[in-house]
């Protein structure tokens, strides 16, 4: 038999994000052979990944890039007849809570109906051992928006607070319904937020940390936040994109909280980023309107008791070590940019519009 029939082979959309780049990691790690799907764009948007794909030995071996879309169906059904995965994880999104006000019907498109699109690609799709392709959702705790109960288990009903939360809430049924309907090994991992240095600087702990790099270093003065009262289940990305793999190695596909069960104010997350440094929060933070959304998620906290019972889940990174690796690397950072600017190197830095 070729050797090449029994390899592992994934497709991750969203490889270029966060969860992809770290999900990207763990499959390579394991042997797999990784396929991702990048979305044309006019500058670069494969930072996270350029370390892996650079790797002498991984480039063009192991980890292989194409470009697609995922509010273009033929681009999809295309990939998948042409990669033929063994394993699905559709990471890709809009994922911006306050742009999704901005850009409601491009969301329910990319992050909506996309997942759809994906679907269709791999609906009637078998591997070579006729076995049909294992695929991962990601959903979210968006979903459960202005909670009806606390915790929010997988049971929980869904009360969505924005068009992105929507968007997610038709991908995780239409999801559930390909399963019921014709027997996908499909799963969703309703994942609660989850942090590191690769977040994206416009999500709120991002966006903290990286100010507090700069105002540390002296290149940023001020750091303008919306509603500091919001809480969140704050866990670490590397671990919950484990949690992705787990599920689909199940023998029975199913759909699962990832949540470390702890909540804490956007406040109290400035108050630990800060004081990292030293510093205390309030000489910096003001309020900006603009960063306030029309309507608002203002408590999340899951219950990921199915996860650890079935899957293993163990977070191994606290709130406060995840503050602190945040802290710690954008700090590193913000003395790498100063060292530029003080050898008279430009450096652009954007200051996050969301
Ligand atoms: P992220 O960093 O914003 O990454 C999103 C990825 O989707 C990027 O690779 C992006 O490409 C890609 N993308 C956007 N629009 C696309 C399109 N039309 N076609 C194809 N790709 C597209 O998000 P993340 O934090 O890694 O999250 C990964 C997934 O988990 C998302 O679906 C998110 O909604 C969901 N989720 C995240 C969390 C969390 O706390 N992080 C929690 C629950 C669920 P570019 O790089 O070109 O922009
Ligand atoms: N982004 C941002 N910027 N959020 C702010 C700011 C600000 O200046 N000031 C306060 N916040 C508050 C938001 O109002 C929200 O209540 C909280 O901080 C977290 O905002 P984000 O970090 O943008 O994350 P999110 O919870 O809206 O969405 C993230 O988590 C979801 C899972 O619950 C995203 O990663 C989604 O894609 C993901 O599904």
């Amino acid at each position: 038999m070729d050797a090449t029939m029994n390899q592992k082979r994934a497709l991750i959309t969203g490889i270029t994000g966060q969860d992809g780049s770290y999900l990207a990691g763990l499959l390579l790690n394991k042997g797999y052979d990784v396929h991702g799907l990048v979305r044309r764009s006019s500058s670069f948007n494969t930072g996270r990944i350029d370390a892996i794909y650079q790797d002498p030995h991984l480039a063009g071996v192991r980890l292989h890039l194409h470009y697609a879309d995922l509010t273009d169906a033929n681009s999809l059904s295309r990939l998948v007849r042409q990669i033929e995965p063994t394993e699905v994880y559709n990471l890709g999104a809009q994922s911006h809570v306050r742009v999704s006000f901005d850009q409601p019907i491009y969301t329910a498109d990319a992050s909506g109906v996309g997942a759809l699109k994906l679907l269709e690609a791999v609906r009637d799709y078998r591997d070579h051992s006729g076995a049909p392709v294992r695929y991962y959702q990601a959903s979210s705790s968006e979903m459960f928006g202005k909670v009806v109960e606390v915790p929010q288990t997988e049971k929980t009903p869904f009360y969505p607070r924005s068009p992105y939360g929507v968007a997610k809430v038709y991908a995780h049924w239409i999801t559930v319904n390909y399963r019921e309907s014709y027997g996908l090994h499909a799963s969703c991992g309703i994942l609660f937020n989850h942090e590191s240095p690769r977040r994206g600087e416009t999500f709120v702990t991002r966006k903290i940390t990286r100010a507090v790099g700069r105002i540390h270093c002296g290149l940023q003065k001020k750091l303008y936040l919306g509603n500091l009262h919001a809480k969140r289940d704050w866990g670490f990305a590397g671990d919950y994109v484990e949690m992705m793999w787990r599920m689909l190695q199940q023998d029975q596909p199913d759909d699962y909280v990832v949540a470390t069960g702890e909540t804490h104010e956007v406040r109290e997350f400035c108050e630990k980023a800060f004081a990292r440094v030293g510093l205390d929060w309030r000489d910096f933070v003001e309020i900006d309107p603009r960063y306030l959304r029309p309507a608002e998620v203002d408590l999340l906290l899951g219950d990921p008791t199915k996860a650890k019972q079935k899957l293993g889940w163990e977070p191994t990174v606290t709130f406060d070590e995840l503050v602190a690796m945040m802290v710690d690397a954008d700090l590193e950072l913000a003395q790498r940019e100063k060292t530029l600017l003080d050898a008279g190197h430009s450096v652009t830095f954007k200051t996050s519009r969301d």
